[in-house]
């Protein structure tokens, strides 16, 4: 009977995983993969993952080091590696040959919130679990990281995504300093494409408006030829985005350009709801991306929408009950 059980389970949860991919991932409607040559380079981009917030990534088992113990995860914390476990397992080039953490490894002191809603107090904790996290998910050969927001991630005079790519070995990739091995932006030659990433990007609440910083932000950073580049990633604003356009290159030719925003791994935590609780639903994963031999982009967003989350509501008749009835004669 118990085997029964959890052979139905499991039945659900794959059923439960495979729909919100469907459902959730446009890049699934219809469009065909080609066999990637060789030389194909994979790029996969991950941010924003909130590490040390209740709401937020973590690893199978986060440390507390200074409390000689280890913390147990919370139900959003779960979801939240469920989507990342599944989506790692639905790489299209399973060993990944870049890695990009965009900003935002961990979430910080939470200090708006005396951090009420953080599971540990010591950034060095969220920065060694981000890290665990990443060899739990991925494989990869190398790996690059930008600074995310200075709320989140700068604590003094450290930059705490500054750790974390120290910790994880990243190239160092500062546009001008010699000496920091992240930055606030990043650039990349990927088999003729170049990359600008970077953290942050403005952002429209607006769902009708969402594609606007998008666009604005490919047409003001083709202005001038330090920011100019063929494909952009930025991430801050917790969901996936597209934009594409044809812009003119240093030799005047028209050529196409691409923009993404990549999802985040946190659920909104109550300094996220400042702004009302419309369009408060992240989405959650990460982006896949293949550079073919000859530069030709392909975007797979890996992004699972939380909405199956069933809120608990409060039925006010019927915790009232009896002392209704007397009231209907009051
Ligand atoms: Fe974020
Ligand atoms: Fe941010």
């Amino acid at each position: 009977m118990m085997k029964q059980n959890k052979k139905n389970l499991k039945k659900k949860v794959k059923k439960f995983f495979t729909e919100r991919r469907v459902k959730n991932n446009a890049r699934h409607y219809g469009v065909q993969y080609p066999r990637f040559s060789k030389g194909a380079i994979s790029i996969v981009v991950i941010s924003d993952l909130h590490c040390g917030s209740i709401k937020g990534a973590c690893s199978s088992r986060p440390v507390l080091a200074n409390k000689d113990s280890h913390w147990e995860l919370t139900d959003e914390q779960k979801e939240v590696r469920k989507v990342l476990v599944w989506g790692a397992k639905n790489l299209r080039k399973r060993h990944i040959d870049v890695l990009i953490i965009n900003g935002e490894g961990i979430d910080g002191e939470n200090r708006h919130q005396h951090g009420n809603q953080s599971w540990t107090s010591d950034p060095l904790d969220m920065v060694n679990d981000v890290v665990k996290l990443l060899h739990e998910l991925f494989e990869w050969e190398i790996c690059y990281v930008s600074r995310g927001s200075k709320y989140h991630v700068q604590v003094g005079a450290t930059d705490w995504d500054e750790v974390l790519a120290e910790k994880l070995g990243a190239i160092y990739n500062s546009p001008h300093s010699k000496t920091s091995i992240s930055d606030d932006y990043g650039l990349l030659r990927i088999n003729g494409l170049k990359i600008l990433y970077a953290h942050h990007i403005s952002y429209s609440p607006d769902p009708a408006g969402k594609g606007r910083p998008l666009s604005k932000e490919l047409a003001n950073c083709n202005d001038k030829a330090e920011t100019r580049a063929d494909f952009h990633i930025r991430s801050h604003v917790h969901s996936y985005g597209e934009y594409k356009a044809f812009f003119e290159d240093e030799n005047n030719d028209p050529k196409m350009q691409a923009i993404i925003t990549t999802p985040c791994c946190k659920y909104p935590d109550s300094f996220l709801f400042k702004g009302g609780m419309g369009h408060t639903v992240p989405d959650i994963g990460f982006v896949e991306i293949i550079v073919e031999e000859d530069g030709e982009l392909f975007i797979n967003p890996i992004v699972a929408k939380p909405e199956s989350r069933d809120p608990h509501v409060s039925d006010v008749n019927k915790i009232l009950g009896k002392r209704h009835e007397k009231r209907k004669k009051v």
